[in-house]
């Protein structure tokens, strides 16, 4: 061990005894016979932000609703900030903030009137609520909208109100379900800014799901990725992007379409998956993206064809979710469970 690591280890132990502020250990949720969350495990360490990602229908949500009281777990067991959500769901809806994947915001209710609520309903002292309202509406840029009705606000906006009323009752965890879907790129960025400096000013831990990767990869320190229930991979962004096979995509663009292109691809050295994204254009995973490229260039001249595009790229976290999750669309539909309801009065059977 050098001497600058010996030095930081008192400091990395002390670092390692804070206790996590999410573990989430064998946790299975069934819906009827449906199996949505399959025994899925991780922790979330205090003051990091952590991204769940995965295709529709992975069991995102249904995680944050067990991790968050909403809904009972089957099987495990989840913990937040030391509380087990089965045993003391109070203690645990006491210290956390919730923003559900849809707007849940009253539209006819102003600003100021939608924080005031939830204040109340998490019985802020009185002393507090106005403190702590100025306090949010100033961290989501919304002062100057306190007096305007909700349904008067763009969707950045509302989504920004959505942050604050998750924040008015200072929660230590913030669980935040699609927090940017749809919202314009600079809206977006403005909600990761914000995310990012309430985690700095307010030591905030933040479980967040997102289908935008380019989001994950900003703003969480690790990613979960789930699919089918099942957690497929875990990691720092670059430690999943490290864990794919290929450092390089190279995208080419054939002038011609050809049924040969694909094979001929596969059969370079390297190369270690070949996607095909439209006529004629390919998405290339390579451990050397020169050495691709050389032979790419090299191929089209031996042939006549030629190449409309080409670039070389390190791998993406698009790259890693693919890898990991495939590319079929996830439509299939889990039929809710049946219910039988007692025939009306005088309705004959
Ligand atoms: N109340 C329910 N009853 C029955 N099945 C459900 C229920 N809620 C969710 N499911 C099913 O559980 C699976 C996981 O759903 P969930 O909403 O957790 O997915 P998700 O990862 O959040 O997806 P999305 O990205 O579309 O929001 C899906 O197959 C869904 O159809
Ligand atoms: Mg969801």
């Amino acid at each position: 061990m050098s001497a600058a690591a010996a030095d930081n280890a008192p400091a990395q132990k002390a670092a390692a005894i804070v206790p996590a502020a999410i573990v989430v250990d064998h946790a299975v949720k069934r819906y009827g016979s449906f199996e949505a969350v399959k025994d899925v495990s991780f922790t979330v360490a205090d003051g990091e932000i952590f991204g769940l990602l995965g295709p529709n229908g992975a069991g995102k949500s249904t995680l944050i609703r067990m991790m968050t009281t909403l809904m009972p777990i089957t099987s495990g067991r989840a913990i937040v900030a030391g509380h087990d959500v089965a045993k003391d769901p109070n203690a645990v809806r006491r210290v956390i903030g919730v923003i559900p994947q849809a707007l849940t915001s009253d539209p006819d209710l102003t600003v100021e009137e939608n924080l005031s609520i939830y204040a109340k309903l998490y019985s802020v002292p009185r002393a507090e609520r106005a403190k702590n309202i100025a306090e949010v509406l100033e961290a989501v840029d919304l002062t100057q909208w306190r007096g305007a009705q909700t349904k008067t606000l763009s969707g950045g906006m509302r989504r920004r109100l959505e942050i604050a009323r998750g924040l008015v009752h200072n929660p230590e965890i913030f669980f935040l379900d699609e927090p940017t879907t749809g919202l314009d790129p600079v809206s977006r960025i403005a909600v990761w800014e914000m995310l990012d400096n309430l985690r700095r000013t307010r030591h905030l831990t933040m479980l967040l799901t997102t289908h935008y990767m380019e989001e994950a990869d900003k703003l969480c320190d690790r990613i979960a990725i789930v699919d089918h229930g099942t957690l497929v991979a875990l990691g720092t962004p670059i430690e999943l992007k490290h864990s794919v096979p290929g450092a390089n995509v190279v995208e080419v663009h054939f002038d011609r379409e050809s049924e040969e292109w694909q094979k001929r691809l596969e059969g370079m050295e390297g190369v270690t998956s070949v996607q095909a994204e439209s006529a004629g254009f390919y998405r290339v995973l390579t451990s050397s993206g020169s050495k691709t490229t050389m032979q790419l260039v090299e191929l089209a001249a031996s042939l006549g064809e030629t190449l409309t595009s080409l670039s070389v790229q390190n791998t993406t976290l698009d790259d890693v979710f693919v890898h990991y999750t495939g590319r079929q669309l996830r439509d299939e539909q889990v039929k809710p469970p049946a219910f039988t309801l007692p025939p009306r009065p005088g309705a004959r059977p």
